[in-house]
C-alpha cells in the first residue's frame, strides 16, 4: 500500500515550486520510509530548480533533514521503525574499489532507494540528492538513515544532513585544518559558516571570512571568524595576505561555486597550502589558472563531496558536540517555515537574508 502525502515539487526550470501530492511506495528490500520532522533549505535545492544540476524534472526538493523511521523493507537491519535519524545523501556501498581500500567516506557507488516516488498521475519524481525531504514522508535506502541521539531537535540535527556537514567536513576532513592553522572561507552562507565553525573546532588560530554581504560577515564572526573581508569593497587576496604576514592562508575554502572565488582561494593560500572547493559550480563553468603557479605553489587543490564525511562516524559525533554546547547548530537556523514557504525561502536566500530557513513538519 502506497501513501499519498504533501511535498514540494519543482516542475520546470525557473518555475516557482509548489506543494503537490506525492505518492510514496511502501519500502522494498533495503529501503525505509521516514516521517520528516524538519528539512533545511540549501542552495543546492535552488540549483535544482534553476536547472543547474540536471534536467530530470520534476524534482522532489529538500535533502537536509531529520525525522523518524516509519517502516522498513525486507533485510533492513541498521534501522528500525521509531529510530530518530538524519538522512544522508551518500549511503556507502561497502563493495566498490574505494570502500574495499578502506575509504568508505569517498565511496564511488553510493546508493538511493530503488523504487520511485511519483506524482498521482504516475510521473516519476527525481528526489533532490536521492532524498527529497520537503515532504511529510519520504522513501530512501536504509543506508541513508543515520541514527543519532533524539535529544537533538530536528531543526538542528537535520542541518548535518547537508550544508553544515559539508562545511565542517570541508575544513576538517578535506582541508585537514589543524591547531594554529590560518584559514580563509569564501562565501559565508550556511556551508561557509559551517566551514568557519569547523576551522574553529579544529583549532585554527586565524579564520578569515570573505563575502560580499556585510550581514553574512557579521554572522560569520559568531561562528568563529577572527577577521572579515567584504570582497565587493576590497581586494580579498591582498587583504588575506596582509592578515597573514604577507603569506596567505594554509587552507582556503571556496563555498560559493564561482570561478572568480575559486581563483581568489587559489591566490590567497600560502606555499604548500590547500584549496578546498565545496561550492558547486554550474556545468557550463570553466576555470583558467596560471599553470606555473599550480606547480610553483605546491600543496593541494581538492574538492569536497559532502565534506568527505562518513555519516555513521560524523553525524553522531557532531550531535554529541552539539548537545555538549561545543557546536552551535541552532545558530544556523534563521527561521522555521512551513512546506508552503519554500519558494519564498529561496528568495530570502538570494537576497542574503537567511543562513538557513528550516521547514518544520
Ligand atoms: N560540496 C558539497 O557537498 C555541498 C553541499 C551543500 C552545498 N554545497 C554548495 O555550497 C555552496 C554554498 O551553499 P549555501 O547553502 O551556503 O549557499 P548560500 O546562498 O547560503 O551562501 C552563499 C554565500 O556566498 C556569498 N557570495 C556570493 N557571491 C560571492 C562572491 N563573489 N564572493 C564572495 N561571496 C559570495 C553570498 O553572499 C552567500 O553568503 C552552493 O554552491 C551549494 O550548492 C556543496
Ligand atoms: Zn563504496
Ligand atoms: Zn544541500
Amino acid at each position: 500500500m502506497s501513501q499519498t502525502v504533501q511535498g514540494v515539487v519543482s516542475m520546470a526550470v525557473g518555475e516557482p515550486v509548489a506543494i503537490t501530492e506525492v505518492v510514496v511506495p511502501d519500502p522494498g528490500p533495503g529501503e525505509a520510509v521516514v516521517a520528516i520532522q524538519a528539512c533545511g533549505v540549501c542552495h543546492t535545492d535552488l540549483h535544482y530548480r534553476e536547472g543547474g544540476i540536471n534536467d530530470e524534472f520534476p524534482f522532489l526538493l529538500g535533502h537536509e533533514a531529520a525525522g523518524v523511521v516509519e517502516s522498513v523493507g525486507d533485510g533492513v537491519t541498521e534501522v528500525a521503525p521509531g529510530d530518530y535519524v538524519i538522512l544522508n545523501w551518500r549511503a556507502v556501498c561497502g563493495q566498490c574499489r574505494s570502500c574495499l581500500r578502506g575509504r568508505p567516506h569517498i565511496c564511488f557507488s553510493t546508493h538511493n532507494a530503488s523504487q520511485k516516488m511519483t506524482l498521482t498521475d504516475g510521473t516519476e519524481l527525481s528526489p533532490a540528492l536521492g532524498i527529497g525531504a520537503f515532504v511529510e514522508k519520504t522513501l530512501v535506502a536504509s543506508g541513508q538513515c543515520t541514527k543519532v541521539d533524539p535529544a537533538a531537535p530536528a531543526t538542528a540535527a537535520g542541518l548535518l544532513g547537508c550544508g553544515v556537514m559539508a562545511g565542517i567536513g570541508a575544513a576538517i576532513n578535506t582541508g585537514g585544518v589543524g591547531r594554529g592553522d590560518s584559514v580563509a572561507v569564501f562565501g559565508c552562507g550556511g556551508v561557509g559558516d559551517a566551514a568557519v565553525a569547523g576551522a574553529k573546532l579544529a583549532g585554527a588560530s586565524t579564520i578569515i571570512a570573505v563575502d560580499i554581504d556585510d550581514r553574512k560577515l557579521e554572522w560569520a564572526k559568531g561562528f568563529g571568524a577572527t577577521h572579515t573581508v567584504n570582497s565587493s569593497e576590497a581586494d580579498a587576496v591582498a587583504e588575506i595576505q596582509a592578515l597573514t604576514g604577507g603569506n596567505g592562508v594554509d587552507v582556503a575554502i571556496e563555498a560559493v561555486g564561482l570561478p572568480q572565488t575559486y581563483r581568489q582561494a587559489f591566490e590567497a593560500r600560502d606555499l604548500a597550502g590547500t584549496v578546498v572547493l565545496v561550492g558547486v559550480p554550474r556545468p557550463d563553468m570553466t576555470i583558467e589558472l596560471p599553470f606555473i603557479e599550480v606547480f610553483g605553489r605546491g600543496g593541494a587543490l581538492k574538492s569536497s563531496w559532502y565534506g568527505d564525511c562518513l555519516p555513521s562516524r560524523d553525524f553522531p559525533m557532531l550531535i554529541d558536540l552539539y548537545l555538549q554546547g561545543r557546536l552551535d547548530l541552532d545558530g544556523f537556523v534563521s527561521e522555521t517555515i512551513n512546506l508552503g514557504d519554500v519558494e519564498e525561502a529561496f528568495h530570502k536566500m538570494e537576497r542574503g537574508e537567511v543562513l538557513r530557513s528550516v521547514v518544520v513538519l
